[in-house]
């Protein structure tokens, strides 16, 4: 399929350029309590590489245009020591944000083959399915997330099998105390933009305990197929020829509106908090079928117009998903500010929800650029979990949670960087 067919984009910005402030101030304020988001002048483009480094002054380019190599790398990186559990009876991935979204990965792409239930586990604790059989992987790229700490000490409790993906911080002391498995991260990158670091580990730790989530065949078509696709989105690749960039000036001030289907859905969850972090912006995700019978009464004008429709399609997803995104997509155009459509590439699952993932990361990347927001900085997330851990765990001190890098990284790809304050 033509990237044009691929793309389609209704009352978007087909001049690359950025609406004038007034278009955004329409929208109804997402600027809200925070004071109105800065907006890009009406001659922004994302073609002129100066400014897109003037506004990314971390650098967050090189790391996705990193992406694929960071992957390869990743399926080197195992479990020390090896769990010895097998075939657990459910896999309980306990993580927050971006840590959470290996996991949740790791069950899209496990939903159509393994009879073992993948549960991905955002909170305090663990659920009572997270048993004396079960296998508790607390996934926190930092190691700081207290959440994920709370889950490993209750696993720990209860004597429950537990291993450790993570950078360092208190779940590597945690792991190290009592000789847990743990896979060591390479630190210095934002947990979101470690999606490969954080799930082909897990990926591998899955297999060796008897549970197949993808042959190597498919790890290997997914590594070439996000090789492939971040040729086609870094910011050198111009407008015309690059998906992101297009995706992201179709979508202009909008408020993206991500659906999937049943098995990109995750996935639409996914580019919501990529949206929502990178380019600081809202964004709603949901899947079809489920927003059939419910979110899309909201689609109704005149609200409708402030949002942009993104449907996030799979060259698999059943006929009947096919059916609903057209019947959707005829219902609801007309109210909608825009309507675009991606879709998945690559054959296996795991190359179509990860090269899909990945577009949505690149996308994110842009909005922010038009937005004039560096994409790498979470200030007010940053900000909650120093108020949490002064609250909670008696002191204001902690180091940054956002990786402070010392020196620009330019020309460093394919590798992680070390920050002045080691790992996150
Ligand atoms: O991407 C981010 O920075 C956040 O979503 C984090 O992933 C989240 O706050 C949890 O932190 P960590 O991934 O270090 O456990």
């Amino acid at each position: 399929m033509s990237e044009s067919r691929r793309i389609e984009e209704r009352r978007g910005f087909p001049e690359c350029v950025l609406a004038p402030p007034a278009a955004l101030r329409a929208l109804g304020g997402v600027g809200g309590h925070f004071g109105a988001p800065h907006v890009a002048g009406p001659t922004m483009t994302l073609d002129d590489l100066g400014d897109i480094k003037r506004i990314d002054v971390h650098d967050t380019r090189d790391v996705l245009a990193a992406f694929a190599a960071q992957c390869r790398e990743a399926t080197g990186l195992v479990a020390r020591p090896a769990p010895s559990i097998d075939r657990p009876s459910a896999v309980v991935v306990a993580g927050m944000g971006g840590s959470a979204a290996s996991g949740d990965l790791l069950a899209a792409c496990a939903a159509d083959r393994a009879d073992v239930p993948i549960l991905v586990h955002r909170g305090y604790g663990l659920p009572p399915v997270a048993g004396r059989r079960a296998l508790v992987i607390a996934s926190s790229y930092s190691g700081e997330t207290a959440e994920v700490i709370s889950a490993l000490e209750a696993a720990i409790a209860r004597g429950v099998p537990a291993l450790v993906i993570t950078a360092g911080g208190r779940l590597a002391e945690l792991a190290a105390q009592y000789g847990l498995p743990r896979v060591a991260l390479p630190g210095g990158l934002m947990p979101r933009m470690a999606l490969g670091n954080l799930f082909f580990p897990a990926l591998s730790v899955l297999a060796g305990v008897g549970i197949s989530v993808a042959t190597d065949a498919e790890v290997a078509e997914a590594l070439e197929t996000v090789d492939a696709l971040g040729a086609e989105l870094v910011p050198e690749r111009p407008t015309r020829s690059n998906e992101a960039k297009r995706l992201a000036l179709a979508i202009g001030n909008r408020i993206p509106a991500i659906y999937g289907g049943q098995d990109t859905g995750p996935i639409a969850y996914r580019w919501k908090t990529d949206v929502e972090e990178n380019a600081k912006t809202f964004a709603i995700a949901g899947s079809l079928p489920e927003m059939n019978h419910n979110e899309i009464e909201a689609w109704r004008a005149p609200a409708a117009g402030g949002f942009h429709l993104l449907l996030l399609r799979d060259h698999a997803e059943l006929p009947e998903i096919t059916r609903r995104f057209t019947v959707l997509r005829e219902l609801v155009e007309a109210a909608a500010g825009g309507v675009s459509e991606s879709w998945t590439r690559g054959r296996g699952r795991l190359a179509r929800l990860l090269s899909l993932a990945y577009l949505g990361q690149w996308t994110s990347y842009y909005l922010a650029i038009l937005r004039e927001i560096d994409p790498w900085t979470i200030p007010l997330l940053d900000e909650l979990k120093r108020r949490m851990r002064t609250d909670f765990m008696g002191g204001p001190e902690m180091a940054p949670q956002t990786p402070q890098r010392s020196e620009p990284s330019r020309g460093v790809r394919g590798r992680t960087r070390e920050t002045r304050d080691g790992p996150r």
